[in-house]
């Protein structure tokens, strides 16, 4: 038996739940994993929600939450030749049996092994945050040198991008509440606080002929009040809102494959990046993290922890 977080029907935090289940079985190309460590992402309350019910409605309640899985494999199933039982890994819990669960099972495809100086935690931040960093950063398309502005840029998806963009030659300018300014500064990024209101303003005081690419992890009117600051629309990206579409920018396109998974993880061991793992937390208080989470002001990336 496995103890896991989840909820009983689509709704809000009132639906939680911890509960026992059998380990899953690892079906063909799939391997069964041992947690050591799951990532909180904003995507798991959206899925419990029942917003993207085309994914997750047709699984059985209880639904175990979370997509982002690091541990050490237990059992492979029928056809897998790549991993073995006994590697370290990391990826995407794609199946519907989550991650915030002491086992899960992970489609290989989406999986790859965890480098050996990477801690687990570091390796849970990478599946959704880490590989949508790549995603943008490739998706602008620009060369180095040009001048990025990351919106959003203190949370989890934030700040590894800002440092992706540093290591292609970016120069980056990102935007936040006043909270974010010391981790931000400590990055080298030119920081803009919301707080202090005219945000486009401000980054005109930086950049005054506007910037090259802007990455959006806003969305809405955030959004919309820096589309404008991007000298050519289709080097505006957004990973939040698709009416990225109407200012003539692009929705950022998901990889979600090893090959993003195993570029993330090779800059995280070699420390061009630092998911910035702010709070760890066990799996009896998954519903701290989540509601922390959902408050949409953290920083940097919580992780839920399982004992070795
Ligand atoms: N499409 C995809 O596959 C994909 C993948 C990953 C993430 N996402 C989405 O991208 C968004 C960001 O993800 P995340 O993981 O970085 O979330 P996160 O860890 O919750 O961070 C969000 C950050 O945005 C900041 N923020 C909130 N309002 C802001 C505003 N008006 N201006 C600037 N910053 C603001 C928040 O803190 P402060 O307000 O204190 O600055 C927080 O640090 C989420 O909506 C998530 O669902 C999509």
């Amino acid at each position: 038996m496995s103890r896991a977080f989840g909820y009983h029907a689509f709704g809000g935090p009132e639906t939680h739940t911890y509960f026992d289940r059998p380990d899953p079985r690892p079906q063909e190309g799939e391997v069964l994993v041992r947690l050591r460590a799951a990532g909180v992402a904003r995507l798991d309350s959206v899925l419990r929600s029942g917003a993207m019910s085309a994914m997750n409605g047709h699984l059985p309640f209880p639904h175990v939450m979370g997509m982002e899985a690091a541990g050490d494999v237990l059992a492979v199933g029928p056809g897998v030749t790549d991993l073995e039982v006994g590697d370290a890994v990391f990826g995407f819990a794609f199946s519907g049996s989550g991650s915030y669960a002491e086992t899960t099972v992970l489609p290989t495809a989406n999986t790859a092994r965890k480098p050996e100086q990477l801690p687990y935690e570091w390796a849970a931040a990478i599946p959704v945050s880490g590989t949508t960093a790549l995603d943008v950063i490739d998706g602008l398309g620009l060369p180095a040198g040009a001048t990025v502005l990351v919106n959003g840029v203190g949370g989890s998806t934030g700040l590894v991008t800002a440092q992706l963009a540093q290591s292609r030659g970016f120069k980056v300018i990102g935007t936040g509440s006043d909270g974010k300014r010391a981790v931000a500064e400590s990055l080298g990024v030119t920081f803009v606080s919301y707080t202090a209101g005219d945000v486009a303003g401000q980054v005109r005081s930086w950049a005054p002929d506007g910037v090259d690419g802007v990455v959006d992890l806003v969305g809405g009117d955030s959004m919309r009040s820096v589309a404008g600051l991007v000298k050519d629309p289709r080097h505006l990206i957004s990973a939040v809102d698709a009416a990225v579409a109407d200012l003539g920018g692009q929705f950022v396109a998901r990889r979600l494959d090893r090959t993003g998974l195993e570029t993330v993880a090779a800059l995280m061991a070699a420390g061009t990046l630092d998911p910035h793992i702010t709070r760890a937390y066990p799996l009896d208080q998954a519903a701290d993290a989540v509601a922390a989470v959902d408050s949409g002001h953290t920083t940097g990336k919580l992780v839920i922890t399982f004992p070795a």
